[in-house]
């Protein structure tokens, strides 16, 4: 039987691996359920859209496309560079930061190698590592949440082959966060073991939405440790989720590895001149930020007056206690709400059954999907 012959020869670890499964999309759910109008709140998407410098350029690029794209991403580094304050060759650009995460993990571990992130962190980490047969090490969380970073210590401590250190900051989908001097404490420890080998991966897709205070900036640790490294996106506040947009920051020396190792033109000629026109548009990073305040706000005064609890969030989403609000695991919540044309996120993957993620909409999207989850909170309560 040749095929089961071709089948037997994929690593283990291939066949058992459990893909990441992304929100449902707009198109699917109006064909399944026969519906006009759909409501996507399910992926944490810039619900305004691309911003408008960002569309002009990309639209003036598609006449370059018969060209390979500028494998260096020259203007895109030097945007950043400048924008963030570092060096040009402390940055490496990515087919969105998931492939940041992928170029890492290839870079730096072998086969048996592990990392460790925590419980209910964004899945991409454990999968890209177990593409490469990289095995990933939880810490439990608190009661609350959040990440407990002297249980990740033990962790890297008691294992020789821990590699690298994922932290997610606000992580997804819980929204909850490491606070400025928790992560000093830990990077300062983390610097001590194994001469500083193990390196720390700071997740900041949503740095901008960010309004806690204590919720640090990661560049100063990076221009403390060697071994920090910061991942950014532009699929969030920036609006270019569906282009794949997102970069690394790490020493020159780091970003040479990832650099030999990714595909020669790993970002297209759109990614590259749409990046660069978003970063530019200030005005309307800003319009975003006050729209998710305004969503936010809306989202937890609703939720508050429906008594549905809710864990306070610090992304573009926040995640609902589905089972203390309606009396229902997450998973029954976000399928009544599907079929009403409303598509919120399912976390059972994250061991968080019993709650559910919402991502903040416009104005007019969160009204109607609060609408929809009030009638289904008055059946709930008919119900009881
Ligand atoms: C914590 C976190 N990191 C990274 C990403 C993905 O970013 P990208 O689209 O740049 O691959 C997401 C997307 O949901 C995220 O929640």
């Amino acid at each position: 039987m040749p095929t089961e012959i071709i089948q037997s020869q994929v690593p283990e670890y291939i066949r058992k691996l459990v893909p990441y499964s992304p929100g449902k999309p707009i198109e699917e759910t109006q064909r399944e359920f026969k519906l006009k109008r759909v409501i996507k709140l399910a992926s944490n998407e810039n619900p305004l859209g691309p911003s408008p410098k960002a569309i002009a350029a990309i639209t003036r690029s598609i006449k370059e496309t018969y060209r390979y794209p500028d494998a260096s991403g020259y203007w895109l580094k030097k945007a950043l560079a400048t924008h963030l304050d570092v060096e040009a060759r402390s940055l490496v650009l990515g087919n969105g930061s998931d492939e940041v995460g992928d170029l890492l993990v290839r870079a730096y571990c072998v086969l048996g190698d592990f990392i460790v992130t925590s419980q209910a962190a964004f899945s991409a980490y454990r999968i890209r590592a177990q593409v490469q047969g990289v095995k990933t090490l939880e810490s439990p969380l608190t009661s609350d949440l959040r990440f407990d970073l002297d249980a990740m210590l033990k962790l890297v401590r008691e294992n020789e082959r821990v590699r690298m250190v994922f932290i997610p900051n606000p992580n997804n989908p819980t929204g909850t966060y490491v606070t400025e001097k928790e992560l000093g404490r830990f990077l300062e420890s983390l610097s001590k073991i194994r001469g500083g080998a193990v390196l720390a991966v700071l997740d900041y897709a949503y740095w901008e939405y960010v309004s806690a205070s204590d919720l640090p900036d990661p560049l100063p640790f990076f221009r403390k440790y060697p071994n920090v490294v910061i991942m950014r996106t532009f699929s969030k506040v920036y609006g270019l989720a569906g282009l794949r947009v997102g970069y690394g920051i790490a020493t020159p020396e780091l970003v040479g590895n990832l650099d030999k190792i990714r595909t020669p033109f790993n970002m297209n000629i759109p990614a590259l001149v749409g990046a660069v026109a978003a970063l530019s548009d200030r005005a309307f990073v800003k319009k975003s930020v006050a729209s998710n305040r305004r969503g936010m706000k809306f989202w937890e005064e609703s939720l508050e007056a429906m008594d549905v609890p809710y864990w306070p969030s610090q992304g573009n989403f926040l995640l609902i206690d589905a089972k203390r609000g309606f009396g229902k695991p997450g998973s029954a919540v976000y399928q009544a709400c599907l079929e009403r044309g409303v598509i919120f996120r399912p976390v059972d993957a994250y061991g968080l059954g019993h709650a559910l993620r919402i991502s903040v909409g416009t104005d007019q999207e969160n009204r109607e999907a609060v609408r929809v989850l009030r009638d289904l909170f008055v059946k709930s309560i008919e119900g009881r």
